[in-house]
């Protein structure tokens, strides 16, 4: 299994501060926002690589100044959907970690921590696309096939549900606009 670097998702304290200088000074678009769950606070994607729905994420949930306490997760991308369940697996042998295996419809996603309590994201991209935040728990111990198949009928009736390569077709067609 190899982990590729994908993303990280920061707390913040002023998301208007923060937005502006990750957009305007560093030249991200804003790929997707809105509420997690219902009324839950809002979480602002962040990208400037047609490949990537958000190599940056935020979630101005943070109370406190201190710098230890900004990021909610970093995250990994494997390149097949086994690597995911073999992780799982490797995982829940593991003394003192919380798995929560969550799918956004374009991952099917497990998320942990480390022995320190920083957040990991490990997940395998589905060939689809659809509008974010989204998040639904899966059932790991389904087959690749099985799981296709429950992310279909899970996410097809969101919002821009449909296949990632068009979504990034678009994507790059925009950033080269
Ligand atoms: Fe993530």
């Amino acid at each position: 299994m190899k982990l590729s670097w994908s993303h990280a998702v920061l707390y913040v304290q002023n998301k208007e501060v923060m937005l502006d200088f990750y957009t305007n000074v560093l030249g991200f678009q804003v790929t997707d926002r809105g509420e997690i769950g219902d009324g839950g606070p809002e979480i602002i994607f962040m990208s400037q690589d047609p490949d990537e729905h958000h190599q940056i994420g935020m979630i101005d949930t943070r109370k406190e100044d201190g710098p230890s306490n900004s990021v909610a997760h970093v995250a990994f991308r494997v390149g097949a959907f086994e690597d995911v369940r073999n992780l799982n697996h490797t995982l829940e042998k593991v003394d003192g970690i919380n798995i929560m295996p969550l799918s956004h419809g374009n991952t099917l996603s497990i998320y942990f921590n480390d022995p320190e309590g920083n957040g990991i994201e490990v997940f395998w991209d589905t060939p689809w696309h659809v509008s974010q935040p989204q998040g639904k728990p899966w059932d790991v111990s389904m087959n690749e096939q099985q799981a296709l198949e429950w992310v279909k009928a899970a996410f097809q009736d969101e919002s821009n549900f449909g296949p990632r390569q068009d979504y990034h077709d678009k994507r790059r067609a925009e950033l080269n606009a």
